[in-house]
């Protein structure tokens, strides 16, 4: 009875001129092993069998995740009918396995993130769903912070859960706050408070206890599941429904104001390459800390990240540092490196096409 959501409708423009609206962060092969949604599929294998993997995402981008989630049944891999953000998307997702298994025990996936130790990572899920199995609490899993960095959730640990008839490796605790999306300020007394873990951003949850805590905190989701669950035609009272729900996250409409909220520390490698900077450390060192994915020609040039995505064109530095230089197909980006959260910024100036 495991089931496995994974969101993969998200906009990635950090990544521009590499990802698109219809090719996202999740949909690039950005190091040469796979997309990141693939390697989140593959990740769940001998976990969770492949027909109880359901994946949504926009009809933008449905062909594309068809093509990547080959191994899953095409039903399984749906496209919201609006953008609506993750809440109502995982409402959707509650309401699809509430219909094969009302019982059913799921976890809900970001498509976004490199984790490379798929033993550790199972481990820890494997915890994680035996937690949410015994217990009435939403399981989270925390990373161990290192900056304040103000675009994670975060989870402040309590004590240790007592969770009658669990033997697990990875113990879990109760979370005192989740607090998502802090202002720097406030990120930087969590960590300097100590206790605090970033949010993960993947969900282990019983559909009980996770229809029940929406009833609570979240009504207009909560009635939405219920209309799935009552519904004889699923395909139409979701196109119906869900472009009506209030677009929120998650985080914001359930994880902040649950009853019981748990957490097991992550014990594996995890990265929300949020940006080209962020995954400068997977690529090669040309040498004088240039990055890249391609061989280049530099000469008394610094700190610079070079990704060729095209063949047969040759990128050569000479006398730059702290560059951003990204070839496609049809765009060449150069950017300065510290500016690289402003990026998705040009997308509102780009030419349509782009
Ligand atoms: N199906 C669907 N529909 N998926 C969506 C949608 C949507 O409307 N919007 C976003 N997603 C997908 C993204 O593709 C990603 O895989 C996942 O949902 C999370 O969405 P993000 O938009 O990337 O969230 P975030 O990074 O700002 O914040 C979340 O993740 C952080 C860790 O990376 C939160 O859970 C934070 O608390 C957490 O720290
Ligand atoms: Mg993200």
């Amino acid at each position: 009875n495991t089931y496995a959501l994974i969101l993969a409708g998200g906009s990635g423009t950090r990544f521009w001129p590499l990802s698109r609206n219809d090719k996202p962060k999740q949909l690039l092969d950005l190091f040469g092993n796979g997309t990141l949604l693939e390697q989140t599929i593959d990740r769940l294998e001998g976990m969770v069998p492949m027909e109880n993997i359901l994946i949504l995402t926009n009809a933008l981008q449905v062909d594309a995740v068809r093509k990547i989630a080959s191994k899953l049944p095409a039903e399984n891999v749906y496209a919201e009918p609006a953008k609506r953000d993750t809440a109502p998307a995982v409402a959707l997702g509650i309401g699809l396995i509430a219909a094969r298994n009302p019982d059913a025990v799921m976890m809900v996936l970001p498509a976004d993130q490199l984790i490379k130790d798929r033993n550790a990572y199972q481990a820890v899920m494997t915890d994680a769903l035996n937690v949410a199995e015994k217990s009435d609490g939403l399981v989270t899993i925390g990373i161990r912070p290192t900056w304040p960095c103000p675009s994670y959730g975060y989870i402040e640990r309590g004590d240790r859960a007592s969770i009658p008839g669990l033997t697990c490796e990875h113990p879990p605790f109760e979370v005192s706050r989740f607090r998502e999306k802090p202002n720097p300020e406030l990120a930087e007394q969590f960590l300097n408070a100590g206790g605090f873990s970033w949010n993960a951003g993947m969900f282990v949850w019983s559909l009980p206890t996770v229809i029940k805590q929406l009833a609570s905190h979240s009504p207009e989701l909560a009635r939405f599941v219920s209309e799935l669950r009552a519904s004889s035609d699923l395909d139409a009272t979701v196109s119906a429904q869900f472009p009506k729900l209030t677009p929120i996250s998650i985080d914001y409409a359930l994880m902040e104001t649950a009853d019981r909220v748990l957490n097991i520390e992550a014990t594996f490698d995890w990265d929300d390459v949020g940006s080209w900077v962020s995954i400068a450390k997977y690529l090669s060192d040309s040498g004088s800390n240039n990055r890249t994915n391609q061989p280049i020609s530099q000469i008394d040039s610094e700190n610079n990240i070079v990704f060729n995505a095209t063949d047969g064109t040759h990128i050569a530095l000479l006398g730059v540092d702290d560059l951003i230089v990204v070839k496609t197909g049809d765009s060449i980006l150069i950017a300065n490196r510290h500016q690289a959260d402003a990026i998705k910024k040009l997308s509102d100036l780009l030419p349509q096409h782009l």
